[in-house]
């Protein structure tokens, strides 16, 4: 079975080495050919850190990498039997990849968003075989979490359904079947609640006293306001706003603390700037 993820960025990355670690050839395909070479020496630097913990060998590393390939052009897609697309949250973006990977793939293609919240339906009417398509949101860092939410579209068949569930399950997730709503199941119950830490941010709590309370009173692995840095100021603040925008209900408001910090450039982790700095 051949594999092609769209999109380089951090998702696209982690889902392109979860394949090629599951053993599937795999191609990356994105235009932006500076993406490509930034994920490929990140992919690097994580498998030299885990050959220098003795956690892998050097000629296993050597193996996943041989079974990825890169491409800026979609027709490296055509002989994929499934495509993950896995590029920014934005509709209108999504709908071009989708338009595209529909005129080069093969008629059987199966067709997965990686999406945290974008209707699947919405995404699949731009191809001409929205039955075949069928969302799939994993978590960031997607070869380290176990979860991946399926999200049916309005037309997906079961046929569909069941071959995307047991490929994700052969990468070694478990799958929960999740609303074709806003959020899904769980960034609508996890999102609001960093939206939350921020306004505490804003009201004078102190990040770390926020982050301290929640990791040591809930056993998260990380705070909220760490959470957000690390999956980014800019992803958290689009989801929310997906989900107040969706949901039409002012609960889901926006942090005005979040807007600031995207206006500011202050991105999180990636930029080096957001509640904290790296
Ligand atoms: N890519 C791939 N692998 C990574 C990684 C990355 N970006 N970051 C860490 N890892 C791997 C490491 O290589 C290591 O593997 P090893 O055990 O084989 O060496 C393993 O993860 C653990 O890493 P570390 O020892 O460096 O660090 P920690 O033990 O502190 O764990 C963590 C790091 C797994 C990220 C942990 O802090 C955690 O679980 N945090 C919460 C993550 C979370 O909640 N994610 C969901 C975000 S919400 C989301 O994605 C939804 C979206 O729509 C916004």
């Amino acid at each position: 079975m051949k594999i092609a993820v769209v999109g380089a960025g951090l998702m696209g990355s982690g889902i392109t080495q979860q394949c090629a670690q599951s053993g599937y050839p795999v191609v990356n395909i994105d235009t932006f050919a500076a993406a490509q070479e930034k994920s490929k020496t990140n992919l690097k630097l994580l498998f030299d850190k885990k050959i220098a913990k003795g956690k892998l060998t050097a000629e296993d590393a050597a193996e996943v990498l041989a079974r990825i390939s890169y491409s800026t052009d979609y027709a490296a897609a055509a002989d994929a039997d499934l495509v993950i697309e896995a590029v920014p949250e934005k509709i209108e973006l999504k709908k071009e990849v989708f338009s595209k990977l529909d005129g080069v793939c093969k008629p059987d293609c199966l067709l997965l968003s990686n999406t945290s919240g974008l209707s699947i339906s919405e995404l699949a009417a731009a191809t001409k075989r929205p039955q075949q398509v069928i969302g799939t949101h994993f978590f960031y860092p997607a070869p380290v979490m176990k979860l991946v939410e399926l999200i049916r579209g309005l037309v997906t068949t079961d046929e569909v359904y069941l071959k995307a569930k047991s490929f994700i399950e052969s990468l070694g997730k478990t799958t929960v079947d999740a609303p074709e709503y806003p959020g899904f199941i769980v960034n609508r119950i996890l999102v609001p609640m960093q939206n939350e830490a921020a306004f505490m941010v804003m009201e004078g709590c102190s990040p770390e006293d926020v982050d301290n309370a929640m990791k040591l009173g809930t056993n998260m692995p990380m705070g909220p306001c760490e959470l957000t840095d690390f999956v980014g100021i800019d992803v958290m603040l689009a989801t929310m706003t997906g989900l107040y925008n969706g949901f039409h209900d002012s609960k889901y408001r926006p942090c005005p603390l979040l807007e600031r910090m995207v206006k500011a450039g202050h991105l999180g982790r990636k930029s080096g700037q957001g509640f904290y700095k790296y």
